[in-house]
């Protein structure tokens, strides 16, 4: 009887041992043989590959991850990195991820504030963009063709090489990809003169479930429109854009100006709220608030900075600030004039740098810490003093000692841009959109949870005074706390709650192109778009 068991235990072994060898032992060896069988050619394949085995894994895996709260060993990992250099390994890698049952998180320039480019909580694959970057930039014709990969600051660098005077209508810190950036709608240094990234946007390449590259004719005007800001990750993969190039003036103007409360903060802040949406559309100012130290005596007070960019000279700007906010008394010394690529290096506080440092793109700011949560809030009505004096004490809370809000006027064109244009539908009626961010440096991240319970705890403060049904927020802000999807079926109800908040009445349009182009929900995450079952 014994060894009849024994038989069976050994026959039921062997039997194991050659099901694994014929399905694989493991999700990413059956991926892997898969992508060498489909690569056309399987040497070009092999070298963008990274297993966990491999000694560049980590290097790779944490070349651009911003937000170390999702860099910890508790972080699900990739089973493999995937860094594309040819539209044939973007094709086999979603053949083969389908295949076998692998998610894929798409990575662009990997500042996903949640994380959800490289993160997962079932078995993935990340498809890098790293090697998917040129830029090709065309003077005469006011274009350029950018693949996702490339970061804004690659952008800007190719464009200044060859004029002074032209610009595209992107974000602020150079590191961003433009994968991410401009499928969230992207906003900017120049978006109340010339709108979103995804206003800017002519022409696409594309790849969908199937592996079909598509371009705007081949798409259709509805896929064209969905992946211009109805966030990253929903659709396929943006593999390039084309994009619509922008006059500047060969000078412009930058100033900040600092006070404190006892320096008349909280009646300027008052001020700003009312005017700062009428400024003319070459300015985008904005208001970054944040504790510091009183220098009368040591104790806590808010410093308020007023900033803005100005497409033309300090004697232009000058009359009209004094025209239309004489209370900031904003004066010749306050503002420098400098070239339109020298603004970008001010605004990312990179004054003395060479404009090389903007080809770099694992360069880490020293704006913020390296782990952070992050929120936003659209108003329609000025806040109250007794409000923002609400927000000044929490701002002062022990937690909020790296914590900065930033106020930032909205106006200009987009109050003249229709709300269904793109998905991004927060354009009239905006006075100014709020970013809330708390960030926090290594040594207190085993205290993480109490930052982000502050910054939850601001944002419920906030509710009365901020926009309402829905309250609104900015799909590049992502912020799993105002809903997700569930882990399992994605369902449209569950969906709707985030969704309406990002876009507005626009969601169902995005749920409509998300049916068509992928109705198996193949491309997913914890917000991406639903297709209708
Ligand atoms: P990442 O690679 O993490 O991707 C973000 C999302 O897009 C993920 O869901 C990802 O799967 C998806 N995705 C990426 N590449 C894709 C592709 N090729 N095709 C399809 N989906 C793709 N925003 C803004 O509008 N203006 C600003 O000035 C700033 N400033 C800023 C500063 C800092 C320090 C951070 C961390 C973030 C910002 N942002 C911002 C927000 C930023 O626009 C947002 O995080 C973008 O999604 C980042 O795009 P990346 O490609 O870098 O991110």
């Amino acid at each position: 009887m014994k060894s009849l068991q024994f038989s069976m235990l050994l026959l039921s072994l062997v039997l194991a041992a050659l099901l694994s060898f014929s399905t694989g032992a493991l999700p990413q060896e059956d991926f892997l043989r898969c992508l060498s069988l489909r690569s056309n050619d399987s040497s070009t394949i092999s070298s963008v590959i990274y297993t966990r085995n491999n000694p560049s894994y980590s290097t790779v895996l944490e070349s651009t991850i911003r937000n170390l709260r999702f860099n910890s060993t508790n972080t699900p990992k990739p089973l493999v990195i995937v860094t594309p250099s040819r539209t044939s390994h973007f094709q086999a890698t979603i053949y083969c991820s389908r295949k076998h049952g692998l998610q894929i998180r798409t990575r662009s320039g990997g500042h996903d504030y949640e994380g959800l480019s490289y993160v997962s909580k079932v078995p993935f694959v990340v498809v890098d963009l790293v090697n998917f970057r040129t830029v090709d930039v065309d003077v005469e014709n006011r274009v350029a063709w950018v693949q996702a990969g490339a970061i804004l600051g690659e952008i800007y660098y190719r464009i200044a090489e060859k004029s002074r005077t032209l610009a595209f209508a992107g974000g602020i810190f150079h590191s961003i990809g433009v994968g991410g950036y401009i499928s969230g709608g992207g906003f900017g240094l120049l978006f109340r003169k010339y709108g979103t990234a995804g206003d800017n946007v002519i022409d696409a390449q594309f790849i969908d479930v199937n592996g079909r590259i598509l371009d705007r004719k081949s798409m259709g005007e509805d896929l064209f429109w969905a992946i211009r800001g109805g966030g990253g990750g929903s659709f396929g993969i943006v593999l390039a854009w084309k994009l619509k190039l922008v006059p500047v003036p060969a000078i412009v103007t930058v100033f900040s100006v600092n006070r404190t409360l006892e320096q008349n903060a909280t009646q300027l802040i008052l001020r700003w709220q009312e005017i700062a949406h009428q400024l003319p559309d070459e300015m985008n100012p904005d208001v970054t608030m944040l504790s510091v130290n009183s220098t009368q005596d040591g104790s806590k007070t808010i410093l308020a900075s007023f900033s803005s960019l100005f497409l033309g000279t300090i004697d232009e700007l000058l009359p009209i600030m004094q025209q239309r906010f004489p209370e900031l008394g904003l004066s010749r010394q306050d503002c420098s004039e400098m070239s339109w690529i020298e603004s970008v290096l001010y605004f990312n506080q990179l004054q003395n740098q060479p404009l090389e440092i903007l080809l770099n793109r694992t360069f880490r700011t020293s704006v913020g810490g390296q782990y952070y949560k992050i929120k936003s809030d659209y108003v329609k009505e000025p806040i109250s003093e007794t409000a923002l004096n609400g927000l000044f004490s929490r701002l002062s809370d022990e937690e909020a000692s790296s914590a900065f809000i930033i106020f930032m006027a909205y106006g200009g064109i987009m109050d003249r841009i229709p709300e269904d244009a793109t998905p991004f539908p927060h354009r009239a009626g905006n006075l100014y959109k709020i970013y809330y961010d708390v960030n926090w440096q290594e040594q207190d991240n085993v205290n993480s949870q109490k930052y982000i319970d502050w910054s939850r705890r601001v944002y419920n403060y906030m509710t009365p005074f901020v926009s309402k049904s829905p309250r609104e927020a900015y799909a590049n802000y992502r912020d799993l706390d105002i809903g997700s999807n569930n882990v399992g079926i994605t369902s449209y109800r569950q969906a709707s709650v985030w969704g309406r908040k990002y876009f507005k009445n626009n969601f169902d349009r995005l749920v409509q192109v998300k049916t068509k182009i992928d109705p198996q929900n193949f491309f997913k995450h914890e917000q991406s778009i639903p297709p209708l079952h």
